[in-house]
């Protein structure tokens, strides 16, 4: 480390902090020598020739000469392969194990053997290589053979693992056309370039920009889109590792692709992972019922929230309230940071600042507003804490190898961490959330759980040697780590669920694995305020989208700094089509209320709320869609059109739901904006003008606006003028027909919701609108478009 980072670092940290994390550093450091394994001398293996096969439900096993490959269909068409004995559980990911699909069974085949199913064929070759096709015979996918190194001293390649302890490495190609997406939450993108990216949950230390990587959720996902058809590989391992990823080449004629490149490397844990195929959408409902649905957020929770690290005290949050509520802006939750805790310990409130936070959430309720409040994992290494004390007679805590208790720095000073990758310790853990629901919070946000032990040298998490129970089987942080914070959500998602059954849990984690969208959802966390910071949280929400996790949206505005008038309204008005639409800036910021950037920024941002929330009844419907089918509410325009090659490396527009394209404004003084459209007619919702696509257009972009266009044929539900619910229906192309959805519940609870569909067409030049099943549409209509 230079002095330049030191002085970062300290910054960062704050000085008595700073001299604090010195020190952990150090522990962190001295720990690790002594904790972790040794160094062995390695051999590398490969699978070496086949020697037999055996049939299991859904596939079987191809034994090689030092490991073993089983191949498992399951009902539903994703495919699980696992070398050297890995099995799909134990997982972090799943939701469950899915069936076996009997109906696949493997048979030899030219070249070695194939397992044929519906969706896809699996051809494995007689040295361990592994093709996907699709049932007319494309390839999507060719894993190579695996490579892994076994220590020498137990050889373990007799008993032919590069499961275990065994770093190991695999290398796919895919077509040479082929759009890689995912890899969990990345500030660049969606498309992910040639390259190399890290998994592992870091905390970037200061805000990030779009050059930064890796960030706090890191996912083994990716999502390959390609002409011959779409698929998605997870590697279930969350072991930390390296993707390198090399862009394909077309052989321009001549018939030589150079196919794309990925290698993948990991530093031990089991070589195993499934393959979804399929349409976009057919993937991502496959995604989801394998490793979960999303939770349903409450209704409340897409309306537009605001949030400041730094708040201080009660009568700050009602000013703010007041602010909202005196210009007519609707608000529908305040969010409160560290700065409302005692001394910065997890579960506590800092009574002198926040007398009556009960009776504050109270008086905010009856203007419709609700509270949310931080968590942090790190729990204060003070005796006479209560949460220290409970936790410590609980056993509740990471200890290092030697039994010792694994100290930390966060904010409250020197900190112990909750292993939640023990089914006690969640229990323990998520009764706690019972204080945060008597202040009278409404939902939770989960923080610097990647986790978080500050330091100016090294890693900034907990010493790799640490050790945790991993649900009873035992391991270390190399293992945890990754998981860490899914672990923390699933505790806390429980802890709700037990303590308040009728309500939906509203909580979003900073970190996160596979599996997260179970419990809730994400934010950008520190995007750093400037244009770039602008384009990154976009490429955030729709990579997240992609990997299953469909609740996200970034720090309107950017997380540190003072964004220009024009960026904060740009940002405002992008982030009003986002799941997660919340303002929220560090202690050290500027100003984030919409009123804190003169009177035009505050009419438009004005006119941007009022739409999010005209918007709400088609929002919630899409809360619901993604619940149902994995299909997040922000697309990327590619999504129903895969095949459209131009689409694919589009970063600067994207679909909320199948209804509505938007263009969001991402440079600074421009009030134009060309957009590459996806095929068929498009409305510009502003001026009412058609335009076809595909093809390019420019569209008016003032400072009042960014462009939203909606599909020719479109049923969009919206609020109208008194409140009730209308239908916005947007003329179909001639010729065609259209459609739309609406999912109703009363914003909370489990009750199964009123879902109504609607079509649309144009009969003697009239645009018809019908409900499906009743004579009646039952909502009034307003046309628009042309006939
Ligand atoms: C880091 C989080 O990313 C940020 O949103 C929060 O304000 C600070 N921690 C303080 O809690």
């Amino acid at each position: 480390m230079d002095g330049q980072d030191l002085v970062r670092s300290l910054r960062a940290v704050g000085s008595a902090n700073g001299l604090r994390s010195v020190r952990a550093g150090w522990r962190r450091h001295r720990t690790d020598s002594r904790g972790l394994p040794r160094q062995r001398a390695e051999r590398a293996r490969v699978p070496g020739s086949a020697q037999g096969t055996e049939p299991l439900p859904g596939g079987g096993v191809v034994r090689f000469a030092r490991s073993d490959l089983r191949v498992r269909v399951a009902v539903g068409g994703a495919v699980f392969c696992g070398w050297g004995g890995a099995g799909p559980e134990p997982s972090y990911a799943l939701a469950g194990c899915p069936e076996a699909d009997g109906r696949a069974v493997i048979e030899p085949d030219k070249d070695g053997w194939r397992v044929v199913s519906e969706r896809v064929t699996v051809l494995v070759s007689r040295h361990g290589a592994v093709e996907f096709r699709t049932p007319g015979g494309l390839l999507l996918r060719r894993d190579l053979p695996p490579r892994w190194w076994d220590p020498l001293e137990t050889d373990r390649a007799e008993g032919g693992s590069p499961a275990g302890g065994s770093r190991w490495v695999q290398r796919s190609e895919t077509a040479a056309d082929g759009a890689v997406f995912g890899l969990g939450g990345r500030a660049s993108g969606p498309l992910l370039r040639e390259g190399v990216y890290r998994l592992w949950n870091t905390d970037p230390g200061e805000a990030f920009g779009p050059d930064d990587d890796p960030l706090y959720i890191t996912m083994p996902v990716q999502l390959v889109v390609a002409d011959a058809g779409s698929h998605l590989v997870f590697h279930d391992n969350p072991w930390d590792g390296r993707v390198a990823l090399r862009d394909g080449e077309e052989g321009a004629g001549s018939g030589h692709d150079r196919p794309g490149g990925c290698e993948l490397r990991v530093d031990g844990g089991p070589l195993r992972y499934w393959v979804l195929t399929g349409t976009p959408a057919r993937i991502l409902a496959g995604w989801t019922a394998l490793t979960g649905r999303p939770a349903l957020p409450p209704r409340w929770a897409l309306g537009y929230q605001h949030s400041r690290w730094g708040f201080g005290t009660a009568d700050e949050v009602r000013r703010v309230a007041a602010g909202y509520r005196d210009r007519g802006l609707p608000l529908s939750a305040l969010h409160l940071d560290i700065d409302h805790l005692d001394g910065h310990r997890v579960f506590s409130v800092d009574k002198e600042r926040f007398p009556d936070l009960p009776g504050l959430a109270r008086e905010l309720g009856q203007d419709g507003v609700r509270l949310v409040s931080i968590i942090d994992p790190a729990v204060k290494e003070e005796p006479g804490d209560p949460v220290y004390d409970s936790g410590t007679a609980a056993d509740a805590f990471v200890r290092d190898a030697r039994g010792r208790k694994v100290q930390g720095v966060v904010w409250p000073g020197e900190a112990v961490y909750p292993d939640f990758t023990e089914p006690r310790v969640r229990k323990w853990w998520g009764g706690f959330y019972a204080e945060r629901l008597a202040q009278g919070f409404s939902g939770v946000w989960h923080d610097m759980n990647e986790p978080v032990s500050f330091t100016p040298f090294g890693e900034t998490t907990l010493p790799r040697s640490a050790r945790h129970s991993l649900e009873g089987r035992g391991g270390d942080h190399r293992e945890a780590h990754n998981v860490y914070a899914l672990s923390m959500a699933r505790a806390g998602y429980e802890g709700l669920r037990e303590l308040r059954p009728d309500v939906r849990p509203f909580l979003f984690s900073r970190s996160g694995w596979a599996g997260m969208q179970r419990y809730g959802g994400t934010w950008s966390g520190d995007v750093s305020s400037g244009w770039p910071g602008l384009r990154a949280s976009l490429s955030l929400v729709l990579g997240l989208g992609l990997c299953g996790v469909p609740y996200s949206g970034p720090d309107v505005g950017g997380f540190d700094g003072e964004p220009s008038a024009e960026l904060y309204l740009r940002w405002f008005q992008m982030a009003a089509y986002f799941p997660f639409f919340r303002t929220h800036s560090s202690i050290t910021a500027g100003r984030r209320e919409p009123w804190e950037f003169g009177p035009e920024v505050l009419e438009h941002a004005g006119a941007a709320l009022r739409e999010r929330e005209r918007l709400l009844p088609y929002l919630y419907t899409l809360a619901h869609m993604a619940r149902r089918t994995g299909a997040p509410y922000v697309r990327p325009l590619w999504w129903n059109h895969p095949g459209d090659r131009k689409l694919r490396g589009c970063e600067d527009a994207f679909q909320v739901g199948d209804a509505l394209l938007v263009a969001p404004v991402l440079e600074q003084g421009s009030n134009l904006r060309s957009l590459r459209l996806p095929r068929g007619r498009w409305y510009d919702t502003s001026t009412g003008k058609a335009h076809l696509g595909p093809g390019q257009v420019l569209l008016d972009a003032p400072l009042g606006r960014i462009p939203v266009l909606a599909r020719a044929g479109a049923v969009l539900p919206v609020a109208g003028a008194g409140g009730g619910t209308e239908l916005e229906v947007w003329a179909p192309a001639t010729g065609r027909t259209g459609g739309g959805l609406l999912v109703t519940d009363e914003g909370d609870g489990w009750a199964e919701p009123r879902v109504e569909r609607f079509t649309t067409r144009v009969e003697d030049g009239e645009v018809v609108v019908e409900r499906e099943g009743s004579q009646k549409v039952g909502y009034p209509v307003r046309v628009r478009g042309v006939v």
